[in-house]
């Protein structure tokens, strides 16, 4: 028997899951049941999206044969959750339902989602090139099949951890917050370089191509970053200099707590 998937909001994220189980044939199209907001997205994903899934519009009639899926992706933003409707009709218990929502709790999807066995997963961006880390957090009642399928869906494109759901929203603030972070600073130490006199374009290759080989240096050497630090800080120079601007202006005290803010602001969805 083939099992029917259920895609609730087939948008970047959702794409970025699936696109590769399709690419290596672990998934076939016509079992993925996907469900989207407006009319523009079906006819989009018609006409643009590569592979010929069945895809429909919240609240037509067709949209039952999504929500009767044993399997469910559920991929909205946390905001058009209050809009998913009609789940709590099905009846069947035992029904798998794995949210990717950012900081929406197992208790949260549970109630909302009855008949449903609820897992919570935080992803990041890096999921679309197959460089993805994924946080997976299991409810009590989650069966071994139910949980092998659930990494099934996350292990071709990402690192899996399952964790505690208490350490998810630390865990997206660092892997799902922090591409972000690092695009600014690879953007504000280029702009140094611009300052400095070389082209916008090389200012921001060299920083990139710079930050590719201490985090490779790092793991290929198992150096820890203190020892990385004092091998090319001398005294009286450029880059102890350098350090002491960064010191000054609170640098690394910003960049915690920019974590630990992400963090609470999870929290406060849940
Ligand atoms: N962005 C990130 O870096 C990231 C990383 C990890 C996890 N996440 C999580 O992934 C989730 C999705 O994010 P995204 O960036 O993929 O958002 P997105 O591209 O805006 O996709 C949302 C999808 O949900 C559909 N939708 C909206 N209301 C719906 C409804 N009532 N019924 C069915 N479908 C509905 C939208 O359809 P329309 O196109 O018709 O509006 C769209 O297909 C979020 O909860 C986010 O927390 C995001």
């Amino acid at each position: 028997m083939t099992i029917k998937i259920a895609v609730i909001g087939f948008g970047n994220i959702a794409k970025a899951i699936i696109t590769p189980l399709f690419d290596k044939k672990l998934l076939d199209p016509r079992d993925v049941y996907c469900l989207v907001n407006s009319k523009k997205s079906v006819d989009n994903i018609k006409k643009n999206y590569k592979y010929n899934v069945n895809i429909f519009q919240a609240n037509s009639k067709d949209s039952e044969i999504v929500l009767n899926c044993q399997i469910k992706l559920l991929s909205v933003k946390p905001q058009q959750l209050k809009n998913i409707v009609g789940l709590e009709k099905y009846t069947d218990s035992g029904n798998l339902l794995i949210s990717i929502l950012a900081g929406v709790s197992l208790e949260k999807l549970s109630k909302r989602f009855p008949n449903h066995i609820c897992v919570r997963v935080v992803t990041n961006i890096p999921i679309i090139i197959g460089k993805g880390l994924t946080g997976i957090a299991f409810g009590d009642e989650i069966t071994q099949d139910q949980k092998r399928f659930t990494k099934k869906l996350f292990e071709n494109s990402s690192k899996i951890y399952e964790l505690p759901q208490d350490l998810l929203d630390i865990f997206l603030a660092l892997t799902s917050s922090g591409p972000a972070i690092i695009a600014l600073i690879i953007e504000a130490l280029s702009d140094g370089g611009l300052s400095g006199g070389l082209q916008k374009h090389l200012s921001e290759e060299l920083v990139m191509e710079m930050i590719i080989g201490t985090i490779t240096l790092i793991k290929d050497t198992n150096l820890t970053t203190a020892e990385l630090k004092n091998m090319v800080t001398s005294p009286g120079g450029t880059t102890i200099t350098a350090l002491r601007v960064l010191e000054n202006k609170s640098l690394r005290s910003a960049l915690i707590e920019s974590v630990v803010s992400a963090s609470n602001r999870s929290k406060e969805f849940c």
